[in-house]
């Protein structure tokens, strides 16, 4: 009668021993989110608990879309005391609690970067995947043939002999996979640790599984903010843009009075006197703005696209017309090879007019001094039929820092320019479905333009 007295009160020792493990373990999971603490936790308390379960313990998790188990984490015991209780006069809100500083030297071991670069591929016909991941059951090697595998990953890479693993289950799914063993005490792994592990595993996988979600919510959480970030800011540029459309309207007609009465004026003044240096200088400042002011609107204007077949050599023979006075006064050189440039092209002329103009006054504004000015077009059938005009300068070249800016609005290294050229050349080029690039090439720079051409 006193035996089976005795027998009845360590039975009930060991299920409260067990309780109170499970709910100390239950009230630290739910301690942290972090998948990064959740982890080392879940492998301390499995190796430097009390009592003492197990000398190794290794996380994998699984990838779904590159059906493999990747090793996350592998946590050995050490002579020091990695976890902490925290209020242990209260059963229901103890639990334990690591440093970063423990986290971070559990990193560094060799054992976690040798479980780290340990890759399992779930469609291979390896009995442990099979038992744990699919079958969802405890897997133990002294009840199975994980010997007689002789490629097992397991003992290949990670030098496990005598292991147990236990499924990492969330929602009935498999979503990792947890490995312990004793090669250093030599402890042989009983129904009681199997019974633990189990038990553990099944919390540890809910908990791993809540964390990922939340990383996933936050990360949505925070590209919603950018995005909302993004769009206030696209709305006060917006909003930037139709003020200065307004005042770049507003401007005109006044500055065409000035420009004109300073023209009349100018015919009036005596040759070579001051005031008519003056009226001269009046009426170059104006000729800018007014250049300034409708780069502004034909920037902030809705793009509308008039489709007609033009011929692109005639637009730019008129651009070469357009700037012949220019290429002279620079000493510029001009070469062209438009043979690429006959075929027929669907867009707007006046728009295409305006892209050619702006490359070719940007190469002769880079050639002060004179230069050597190539613009030649050619026509390829590879993917679509596509004509490339390439318009190449000896002025020097883009500095590499500065060519993903260039095509940016109001970007400019030039003391009276708007920095508007290049991002209305981008805009209309891209509404013709083409391309633009830029580029250095011996001692200038190149752009090279992509259109479709009629099929
Ligand atoms: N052919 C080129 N060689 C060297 N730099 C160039 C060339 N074309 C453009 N750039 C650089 O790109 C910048 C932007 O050119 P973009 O045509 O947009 O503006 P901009 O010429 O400065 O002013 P504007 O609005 O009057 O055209 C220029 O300021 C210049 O630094
Ligand atoms: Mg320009």
């Amino acid at each position: 009668m006193a035996d089976s007295g005795s027998h009845r009160q360590t039975a009930s020792t060991t299920q409260f021993t067990e309780l109170t493990l499970l709910y100390q373990f239950s009230n630290t999971l739910l301690s942290t989110i972090r998948l990064n603490k959740l982890t080392h936790l879940i492998l301390t308390a499995l190796t430097s608990g009390n009592p003492l379960l197990f000398d190794r313990a290794m996380l994998f998790l699984r990838n779904e879309k590159t059906n493999s188990l990747q090793g996350m984490l592998g946590v050995q015991q050490d002579s020091t005391t990695n976890l902490h209780i925290i209020d242990d006069q209260d059963y229901l809100s103890c639990r334990w609690d690591i440093n970063d500083d423990v986290i971070v030297r559990q990193r560094a071991s060799e054992f976690c970067a040798l479980v780290h670069a340990t890759r399992i591929d779930t469609d291979e016909d390896c009995p442990v995947v099979k038992r744990v991941i699919v079958e969802q059951k405890l897997y133990h090697t002294e009840n199975s043939g994980c010997h007689e595998c002789s490629s097992c990953t397991f003992i290949k890479h990670l030098g496990v002999i005598t292991f147990a693993a236990a499924p990492l289950v969330s929602r009935g799914r498999s979503i990792g996979i947890i490995i312990v063993d004793n090669p250093v005490s030599g402890r042989p792994i009983g129904g009681d640790d199997l019974h633990f592990l189990r038990l553990f595993a099944n919390q540890a996988g809910m908990a791993i599984e809540n964390s990922m979600l939340y990383n996933r919510i936050e990360e949505a959480h925070s590209s919603l903010r950018d995005a909302r970030e993004r769009l206030d800011h696209g709305e006060r540029l917006a909003a930037i843009g139709e003020m200065a459309a307004n005042l770049a309207h507003e401007l005109k007609n006044p500055l065409i009075s000035i420009g004109g009465f300073a023209g009349r004026l100018l015919k009036v003044l005596t040759e070579g006197s001051r005031e008519r240096q003056y009226a001269d200088t009046i009426i170059k400042e104006v000729c800018r703005l007014e250049k300034m002011l409708s780069d502004i609107l034909a920037f902030s204007r809705k793009p509308t696209i008039c489709y007609n077949h033009c011929s692109l050599a005639e637009i730019l023979k008129d651009c070469f017309e357009t700037c012949a006075a220019t290429m002279e006064d620079n000493n510029i050189r001009f070469n062209q090879d438009l043979g690429g440039a006959l075929w027929p092209l669907l867009g707007d002329a006046h728009q295409l007019k305006q892209v050619f103009l702006n490359l070719i006054l940007n190469a002769c504004e880079a050639m002060p001094n004179g230069g050597f000015l190539s613009v030649c077009a050619t026509r390829s059938t590879l993917d679509k039929p596509t004509v490339t005009i390439c318009i190449k300068d000896t002025g020097g070249g883009i500095p590499s820092d500065m060519l993903s800016q260039i095509f940016s609005p109001f970007f400019t290294t030039k003391l009276h320019g708007t920095g508007l050229g290049l991002a209305i050349v981008n805009r209309i080029v891209i509404n013709h479905n083409g391309s633009i690039t830029a580029s250095n090439e011996a001692n200038g720079a190149v752009f090279t333009v992509n259109l479709p051409l009629v099929e």
